[in-house]
């Protein structure tokens, strides 16, 4: 997709971070931005901005995407009000702090993943048909580098982005011969509000400390690189040097990679007491 001008793009989790950078830059190209988040004080701050830049439109709706009837309920009100979409940017997502399998209360875990994973499936359902009739669309859906490797006291996170990676890779299959672009998107660590905005179970302040040692990307330059892929139909795309370097060795040398993240669990534990 060359070209957003005029286009109809829906982004979830549009009230911080990734979410709402993409909605910035792309009403900035002059697409039609409909956003929805759950956070409405952030969903209206980032309305706020597009229309202070003045470029392109936008309109934001108050959705849960662990809820498949509130998924339904905005699908048929968008499509009611705008009669098709070209782009669906399945951003929304949230993270889980560490625990262990047996730490983690199982509501939690199907939490994240109605919200991850669900959430991308029904979107992507809701809004399927309409993709396809049109000349040329995208559906975006972000996974994780954790939907590469997987993480100790992370199992729920990494379920939820190794689903979202499976489903969007076979999606891409059954498209192909579709005028619907799918890509997969791999951030690595972005500067955002994701582990503050997470469940956590033990030293919340600590967890987000740690969080912000590992951000080498801004969300901002994030979104740039999302926007490209989506400009290129790449089939998928490491968000970061981080992610490029992962994805790489858990190719090349995936018993270095094992032994790396064994390591930093450690750090981490130790910083955590
Ligand atoms: N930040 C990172 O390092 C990183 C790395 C890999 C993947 N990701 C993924 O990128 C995506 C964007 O996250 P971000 O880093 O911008 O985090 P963020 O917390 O800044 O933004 C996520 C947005 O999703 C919204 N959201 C969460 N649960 C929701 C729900 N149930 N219904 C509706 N909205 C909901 C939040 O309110 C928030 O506005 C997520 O899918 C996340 O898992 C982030």
């Amino acid at each position: 997709m060359k070209n957003f001008n005029q286009k109809i793009v829906v982004i979830t989790g549009a009230g911080s971070g990734m979410g709402r950078s993409l909605a910035k830059q792309l009403a900035e190209s002059g697409a039609t931005v409909l956003l929805s988040d759950k956070n409405e004080a952030g969903l209206n701050e980032t309305r706020r901005m597009i229309e202070e830049a003045g470029k392109g439109a936008c309109k934001t709706y108050l959705v849960d995407v662990g809820k498949r009837e509130e998924i339904d309920a905005f699908a048929k009100q968008v499509l009611d009000e705008f009669k098709y979409i070209d782009v669906l940017i399945n951003n929304a997502g949230m993270a889980i702090g560490e625990a262990t399998l047996n730490e983690i209360p199982l509501e939690d875990f199907e939490l994240l993943i109605n919200v991850n994973m669900w959430g991308v499936i029904h979107h992507t359902r809701a809004f399927l048909d309409i993709l396809i009739s049109r000349p040329e669309a995208a559906i975006v859906n972000t996974s994780s580098v954790f939907g590469l490797m997987g993480i100790p006291s992370q199992i729920p996170y990494c379920v939820s982005k190794y689903a979202v990676r499976g489903f969007t890779e076979s999606l891409r299959l059954e498209l192909v011969k579709t005028n619907v672009a799918v890509t997969c998107v791999h951030p690595g660590g972005i500067d955002t509000d994701i582990a503050k905005n997470g469940i956590h179970y033990k030293n919340r302040e600590k967890a987000v400390e740690h969080f912000k040692t590992l951000v080498i990307t801004s969300a901002d330059k994030a979104a740039g690189i999302i926007i490209k892929a989506i400009r290129k139909k790449s089939k998928r795309v490491m968000v970061g040097p981080d992610a490029k370097l992962i994805r790489f060795v858990s190719q090349a040398a995936p018993g270095l990679l094992e032994s790396y993240i064994l390591k930093k669990k450690d750090q981490l534990e130790q910083s955590m007491n």
